[in-house]
């Protein structure tokens, strides 16, 4: 028997708007979500290989990422990938089709559900082996389940029921058979053995794995705990940065061109923001000062973005496993206003640092007309990072 798996990441995670990016690539102990799931197969010796389904726009760079994280962390398997689609059932279909000609059984995982253990794909193996067209992991239910009709409520026989998980597990032929019908005759389902059943055939059930969930909402994101406390150190950076105004570069904040702003004498790009941040993240990092790094005199930083030297800077961080916390950010100016600017800044800056909008607070405040910023000599930015550092550092770090 062959056996492959799908694993679906080519969902939206609407109901998780407000993470940075699709939870399926959350980074949650070092590795993208999927790759938790992906190295759970992979340790199971009957499965031969893995087919991601990942978002059809993102297809070339999540298939990178696969390349990348085989290389760095392994382990290595067979796999392929495919396009997801609009629905979930329009993905799995498109999984389908990648599958080798060898293959005739089939898993189906939603990568969303990174928990699942060896043990549970073994079960929905076995079930298979006992001659099964479809296999369900299922839990049974502990509250009293109500179905909620038009002449009002009525109760269901509890002990009959089961909460569905994945992966579920088909005979391939019969899987692609069932995709086949739902799509001539319009069926929409949320799972693939309601498929299989619609056709008449026997799908069983094993028993589930408890703490199997399916990330979901906001509150499931608590079940994915940061690293342990005890193995690291909270640390505060903080970083401050002067630059004088006059006929030089064009104002530029956290990466965002200030239009009908001061010109900034610099060697860089003059960007006050990203420059006292820097120096935040290096303070967490006891790596000296951006002045150290990339100095003034060397003609390579001329002009240069300091975009580029955050990334520089988060690339060092990531390789000492800083987890950084949360950036508090003060402007102090006189000219210009800057609360049109606030919301562009913020937004850019997460989207450099790769941190949720709730981790960025940007502020802004003058001096009373005091002192150089006052007196619109100039422009000033303090910054804070908080994070946590590895008590043993790794490698050079
Ligand atoms: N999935 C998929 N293709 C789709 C929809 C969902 O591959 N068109 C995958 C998701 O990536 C997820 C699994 O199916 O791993 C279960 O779906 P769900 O939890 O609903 O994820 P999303 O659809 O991404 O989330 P939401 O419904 O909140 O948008
Ligand atoms: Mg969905």
């Amino acid at each position: 028997m062959n056996t492959w798996t799908l694993l679906l990441a080519a969902g939206r995670g609407t109901r998780l708007k407000e993470l940075k990016e699709k939870k399926q690539f959350l980074v949650w102990q070092g590795m993208p979500l999927f790759w938790h799931s992906a190295t759970v197969f992979a340790r199971v010796p009957r499965i031969q290989g893995l087919v991601f389904v990942f978002p059809a726009e993102s297809m070339d760079q999540n298939c990178r990422m696969v390349h990348e994280l085989m290389r760095q962390r392994g382990p290595e398997f067979e796999w392929r990938a495919a396009p997801g689609g609009d629905q979930r059932q329009d993905s799995v279909s498109s999984g389908l089709k990648a599958l080798p000609q060898s293959c005739d059984r089939v898993l189906v995982h939603d990568s969303a559900r990174p928990f699942l253990t060896a043990d549970l794909v073994q079960r929905v193996i076995s079930g298979l082996d006992a001659g099964a067209a479809g296999v369900v992991p299922g839990i049974p239910l502990t509250d009293t389940i109500k179905h909620n009709g038009e002449t009002g409520l009525t109760t269901l026989d509890r002990s009959r029921l089961i909460a569905a998980q994945t992966p579920q597990g088909f005979q391939r032929s019969i899987l692609e058979q069932a995709h086949e019908s739902g799509r001539s005759k319009g069926w929409t389902v949320t799972d693939d053995a309601s498929m299989v059943e619609r056709l008449g055939l026997e799908v069983v059930s094993v028993q589930g794995q408890e703490d199997n969930v399916k990330i979901t909402t906001e509150q499931d994101l608590a079940r994915l705990p940061g690293p342990d406390p005890s193995s690291c150190r909270p640390c505060t950076g903080w970083g401050y940065d002067v630059h004088r105004y006059g006929p030089g570069k064009p104002l530029k904040l956290g990466g965002i061109p200030i239009t009908n702003g001061p010109g900034v004498l610099a060697h860089s790009d003059g960007d006050v923001v990203l420059h006292a941040l820097i120096d935040a993240l290096l303070g967490c990092l006891g790596k000296g000062d951006i002045g150290d790094l990339f100095p003034d005199q060397d003609p390579a930083y001329a002009g240069i973005s300091s975009s580029i030297l955050l990334a520089e800077v988060l690339d060092m961080a990531q390789k000492a496993d800083l987890s950084i916390d949360h950036v508090d950010i003060t402007v102090i100016c006189q000219i210009p206003k800057l609360t049109p600017w606030k919301a562009q800044i913020k937004k850019n800056l997460a989207t450099l640092m790769g941190l949720g909008p709730q981790q960025i607070s940007i502020k802004a405040t003058t001096e009373e007309g005091l002192g150089f910023t006052g007196e619109k000599k100039g422009i000033k930015t303090v910054a804070v990072v908080t994070a946590r550092s590895p008590l043993e550092p790794k490698g050079d770090a």
